[in-house]
């Protein structure tokens, strides 16, 4: 079974030839530039570039595999979340190709392989948490099995990513602001501002980013922004951040643990996966609590193909299953 996947949700242009021995023939990732000059991805932008960037690493894609298009068995596009017009760019493209060669359309949601990524390259044991860290999403999810995934927090206002980016543009760093924040955090001293931490006492699983945001920018208006203000805010707002991420994810075990479900380990997915300082954290918590921590592979972490393609060959292809429909939550 070999599968040809788009994704194209946000900023990231992105194809995938895999079989279903996880064998990658090809899988090219396209970050978008344009949107640098903004501080955030433009959605006109994205959707304009997509068109002219995505039949041209398809072509590529199938060059470099030594693959034919003919020999594809399953065409599989990112169908949602994500931002409407870069999201029909990309399916409109897939479902064309796999009209053309008379073969299935797959639509596959985006979160849902974002959380089953760390599945490619680990073997987790079921149930497990899975902490979702991206630019539009901060979630922590219950996974029964392959299958069964449900919510059981989430942000109520900004993603962790999303925060990081908008820190990121006060303190007049580049985009994406997740990266930078992490270098310049490594000088800095993460006890030097106390920001505040919303919804830490609330007995939900629910976070809350926004008002740290805000708290920074009341700050950077008070203070000259050097380089050592920059380093000291920054390494104080990843401090925050792991904070936050650690508490919740101890009061999920916790929760789940009076409804007699057991944890053995938890998956950190997502474009904020590849910070280190907050991997380390969460690696640190997860020790004290004798618990196993998974990610995915490095091309798996931020927004790309190679997973829309692993979700489309661990899906179950009944005709019910493989349409786009959002994860329910589990309320506990
Ligand atoms: O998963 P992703 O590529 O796209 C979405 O589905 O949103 O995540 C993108 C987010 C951006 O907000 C970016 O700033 C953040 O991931 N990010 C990071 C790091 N690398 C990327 N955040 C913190 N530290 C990083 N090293
Ligand atoms: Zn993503």
């Amino acid at each position: 079974m070999l599968v040809f996947a788009v994704e194209t949700s946000c900023d990231e242009t992105s194809v995938c030839i895999m079989d279903q021995n996880k064998k990658i023939y090809s899988h090219i990732i396209f970050s978008q530039e344009i949107h640098k000059q903004f501080g955030g991805v433009v959605p006109e932008l994205a959707s304009r570039a997509h068109l002219d960037i995505l039949q041209k690493i398809t072509a590529i894609a199938f060059r470099d595999s030594g693959k034919k298009i003919g020999e594809i068995d399953f065409f599989a596009a990112t169908c949602g979340p994500g931002l409407i017009g870069p999201l029909l760019i990309g399916t409109t493209f897939t479902k064309s190709l796999a009209i053309g060669c008379k073969k299935p359309f797959i639509p596959i949601n985006h979160i849902e392989s974002h959380v089953l990524s760390t599945t490619y390259n680990n073997s987790l044991t079921y149930p497990h948490l899975s902490l979702l860290l991206t630019g539009g999403h901060t979630q922590i999810y219950l996974v029964d099995n392959k299958k069964n995934i449900s919510l059981l927090g989430e942000s109520v206002d900004d993603a962790v990513g999303e925060t990081f980016d908008k820190v990121a543009k006060i303190l007049n760093l580049n985009y994406p602001g997740g990266p930078e924040i992490e270098r310049c955090a490594k000088e800095g001293n993460e006890l030097f501002f106390e920001l505040p931490i919303p919804v830490i006492k609330n007995k939900n699983l629910n976070m809350s980013f926004s008002g740290i945001k805000t708290a920074v920018n009341i700050i950077a208006k008070k203070n000259i922004i050097n380089e050592k203000f920059i380093a000291d805010i920054c390494a104080s707002f990843q401090l925050c951040i792991s904070k936050i991420l650690i508490e919740k994810l101890s009061k999920s075990i916790e929760s789940l643990k009076k409804q007699s479900i057991e944890i053995d380990s938890i998956s950190v997915v997502g474009g904020v996966s590849n910070n280190k300082y907050i991997s380390k954290k969460i690696n640190d918590f997860a020790n004290s609590k004798k618990l196993k921590v998974f990610f995915p592979i490095k091309e798996m972490m931020s927004d790309n193909a190679a997973m829309i393609a692993w979700n489309c060959i661990v899906k179950d292809k009944k005709l019910e299953n493989i349409f786009f429909k959002p994860l329910p939550r589990l309320i506990i």
